[in-house]
């Protein structure tokens, strides 16, 4: 008697056997059924392969997450930059269309890091924005347990005045969740990060004159980030940074800025002042 495991499932199922083939993926034999004069061939091999793909690429192993949670949680889009495109950004000047070339070829990997500044209004935050939207559909690898991963790129939009409330939060409130140790880290770990309005935060003068506390952070935070994607934009000149900052501590935060970067000054009308006369 035949056993329950002899017989063939897809012939209980009144699939004829009628031949083989090779994959012309894999190059392994393939069996070739016939149900109702209809041909049917799977290449199991290929759709095992398509599913573990499936699985490892949609996922993030536990430390992934947590790093994305926390970029989450630390990132400030304005909410009029949450979906702008490269189509919306109209250029009305020459040095807005440079900036937009710049921003495309950011995108196809052309530069590391680029330092936009100039006057208010000119799109500097929104072609930030597209880039990060467009990264965050690219993939890198993140290996996790001895294994590697491929993941989503993580472009955390960082607004550097709501950034510096976040970490002062921080001091005095343990309940958020963060710590400054933990949001300079993930500013330090994310695959790209945008620096928007660097020294447009107002943090206390000290004795000296100097804002040194949130000088210190932006420092920090260059310091971790060098050779890495970054994006960074502000209104003021190099001149106003060393005001901000004092003489040594405003050079150092520049340097860093400028290391790598693709450099542009942005000029043109404000936006914003669009219909006002
Ligand atoms: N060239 C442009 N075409 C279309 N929309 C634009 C353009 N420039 C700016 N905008 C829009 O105007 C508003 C202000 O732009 P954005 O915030 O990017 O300016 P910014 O250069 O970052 O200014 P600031 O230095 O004050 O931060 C946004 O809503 C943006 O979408
Ligand atoms: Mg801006
Ligand atoms: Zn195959």
């Amino acid at each position: 008697m035949k056993s329950i495991k002899d017989l063939d499932i897809m012939q209980t199922l009144n699939f004829t056997l009628i031949g083989e083939r090779i994959c012309e993926k894999c190059d392994s034999k393939v069996p070739v059924y016939e149900k109702n004069g209809e041909k049917i061939s799977h290449c199991l091999n290929c759709e095992r392969l398509k599913l573990s793909k499936e699985l490892t690429e949609g996922y993030e192993p536990p430390k992934r997450r947590l790093l994305s949670d926390r970029a989450k949680a630390i990132e400030f889009i304005p909410s009029d930059l949450e979906y702008v495109t490269f189509d919306d950004y109209i250029p009305k000047t020459e040095s807005q269309m440079e900036a937009k070339q710049i921003s495309l070829d950011y995108i196809k990997g052309k530069h590391t890091a680029i330092l936009l500044n100039g006057d208010p209004g000119t799109g500097k935050s929104h072609l930030f924005r597209c880039i990060a939207r467009e990264l965050e559909k690219q993939t890198v690898d993140w290996k996790e347990n001895g294994r590697t991963y491929k993941v989503r790129k993580i472009a955390l939009f960082a607004k550097v005045p709501e950034l510096m409330k976040l970490i002062q939060r921080t001091y005095n409130n343990k309940k958020i969740g963060l710590t400054e140790e933990i949001i300079l880290d993930t500013l330090a770990t994310v695959d790209v990060l945008i620096l928007d309005e660097i020294a447009g935060e107002r943090s206390k003068r000290e004795p000296n004159g100097f804002e040194t506390w949130s000088g210190d952070i932006i420092y920090q935070i260059l310091d971790r980030r060098q050779g890495k994607q970054n994006l960074y934009n502000l209104n003021y000149s190099s001149a106003e940074v060393k005001k901000k900052y004092d003489e040594t501590p405003g050079k150092r935060i520049l340097s860093r800025m400028a290391s790598g970067a693709k450099m542009l000054k942005v000029d043109g009308p404000d936006h914003r002042m669009k219909g006002a006369n």
